[in-house]
């Protein structure tokens, strides 16, 4: 188990992403504080994960709201003495089209889809485990040599579309 006896919180833990991440981090091990704007939903998601074995506990807060940060910083380290991991899930990998609530809304409409499918080399779109797994590989040990690095987990929608390149950070010269 690669987070065994320590402590996560997954900010956005309520749906998509942070949801399939806050499930991954306590499957390895961790006690996981899910954070979101939707409390009742967070405590859904640590019910389930308590359900299936883990330990979790559900936490409204605005991430926007830095006495909301501190108070679900404090309510981790209040209830498990420290805290180890701290994804923020907003921004921090670089992904692709993944089927998250939001996502499956849009590409209801068969042309975006069509677009979207069309616009990754793999020629699908992701699921949120396949960001959960970069992001747990990334808190890990596993991935002890790595830092600040920027992860595109994109299944080829930089590397084809005009689209993906114009997001691309880095100078044209480097691509
Ligand atoms: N799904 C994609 O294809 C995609 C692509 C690029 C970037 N992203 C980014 O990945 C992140 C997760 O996206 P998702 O698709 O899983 O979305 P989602 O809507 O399924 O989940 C996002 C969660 O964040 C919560 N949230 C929103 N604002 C918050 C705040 N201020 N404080 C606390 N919680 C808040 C929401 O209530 C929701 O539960 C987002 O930052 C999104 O912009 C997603």
């Amino acid at each position: 188990m690669l987070f065994k006896d320590k402590v996560a919180i997954v900010t956005g833990g309520a749906s998509g992403i942070g949801e399939a991440s806050a499930h991954r981090f306590a499957a390895e091990g961790a006690s996981v504080l899910v954070v979101d704007i939707r409390r009742e939903r967070a405590e859904g998601v640590a019910e389930s994960i308590m359900e299936a074995g883990g330990e979790a506990h559900g936490f409204g807060a605005d991430v926007a709201e830095p006495d909301d940060v501190e108070a679900m910083v404090a309510a981790a380290v209040d209830r498990w003495g420290g805290l180890d991991v701290l994804y923020s899930n907003a921004g921090t990998i670089r992904p692709g089209t993944i089927q998250t609530p939001p996502v499956q809304r849009m590409m209801q409409e068969p042309a975006a889809l069509e677009r979207n499918l069309a616009a990754h080399a793999l020629r699908r779109l992701g699921h949120p485990d396949e960001i959960a797994s970069v992001a747990v590989w990334l808190a890990s040990d596993e991935s002890s040599f790595v830092t600040g690095e920027a992860i595109v987990v994109d299944g080829g929608l930089r590397a084809q579309s005009p689209l993906g390149r114009l997001a691309d950070p880095r100078p044209s010269h480097l691509r």
